[in-house]
């Protein structure tokens, strides 16, 4: 496995697979892996002959008051793990080597980056087009992976790229979850084990909105539903319950007659998880 720390190292490595009709998938992280981003990889692996996965604590992305500082970090165990996953190559940049002393051009997708969790954290997704964009030139994959669970994140990406023509294949991983239904998260790691065992309440949300959805129920009753669970779990502190178009995510209303994705933003003591599901009424 090639570790490369600075761009020219990953854009020649690129450039070889390429002479040698090589299709290459990049898998995007900010590390401290986990099994959810190892599902990602074992896509990318089944989709491309060679695979690159970048980590990146990405500075951009976070606000003035969130955990940039706290995010955890262990480099030697995340390398060990790709290795292990027959990764071909890890881009591996620190902050000067990926912003320079540049920094002033951006990419925004005003919509999307304005609503749900971009209202709530004005500027991060500024943060993630821009390095995301940044990522897909300088590995110039055919194919990139991202995990569905930041949906907003993967419909953003979904958009930019359709709307820069960027040439690549964008694909989304099913949230990997554990035993209890838990989405994993670099995060979880941070829950005190009281917080641990009531985060789980997050899945049951989801799973009752999934079992109500069939009846074809109103939206209202939906949000209901899935408040109310949350409400079982004391340590719960709800952000944000939303029920949005599953492809745009607009806002919708009335009976629920075509997908919709259940979108949830709950903190448990200092840490904010966020998790979502697809439900649909039976055809
Ligand atoms: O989802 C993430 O881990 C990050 O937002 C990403 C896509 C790697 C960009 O920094």
């Amino acid at each position: 496995m090639k570790i490369c720390r600075t761009k020219a190292e990953m854009r020649d490595t690129v450039r070889g697979w390429k002479r040698e009709g090589a299709a290459v998938a990049l898998v995007p992280t900010m590390g401290y892996l986990h099994e959810g981003h190892l599902a990602l990889v074992r896509m990318a692996r089944d989709k491309a002959d060679r695979v690159v996965v970048s980590i990146f604590v990405n500075p951009t992305q976070f606000g003035p008051n969130e955990d940039l500082g706290s995010y955890p970090r262990d480099q030697v165990r995340d390398l060990a793990l790709l290795d292990g996953e027959g990764v071909d190559a890890v881009f591996i940049p620190d902050v000067e080597e990926m912003y320079g002393s540049g920094g002033d051009t951006h990419v925004e997708v005003p919509g999307l980056s304005a609503i749900l969790q971009g209202a709530l954290r004005p500027g991060h997704f500024r943060g993630v087009a821009t390095v995301v964009t940044k990522l897909f030139n300088i590995v110039t994959p055919d194919f990139a992976v991202f995990g569905e669970k930041d949906y907003q994140q993967l419909t953003l990406i979904r958009q930019m790229v359709r709307d820069l023509d960027m040439p690549l294949d964008i694909l989304g991983h099913p949230t990997v979850r554990e035993a209890d239904g838990l989405a994993m998260s670099s995060r979880n790691v941070r829950l005190s084990s009281y917080h641990r065992g009531q985060a789980a309440i997050l899945g049951k949300a989801l799973a009752a909105a999934e079992e109500l959805a069939g009846a074809g129920p109103d939206i209202a009753d939906l949000d209901r539903a899935v408040r109310a669970t949350l409400a079982t779990a004391p340590a719960a502190d709800v952000q944000s319950v939303d029920i949005r178009d599953a492809d745009t995510l607009a806002e919708v209303c009335g009976p629920l007659d075509r997908p919709a994705v259940v979108l949830l933003a709950v903190r448990f003591g200092t840490v904010l998880l966020i998790d979502q599901r697809v439900v649909a009424p039976a055809p």
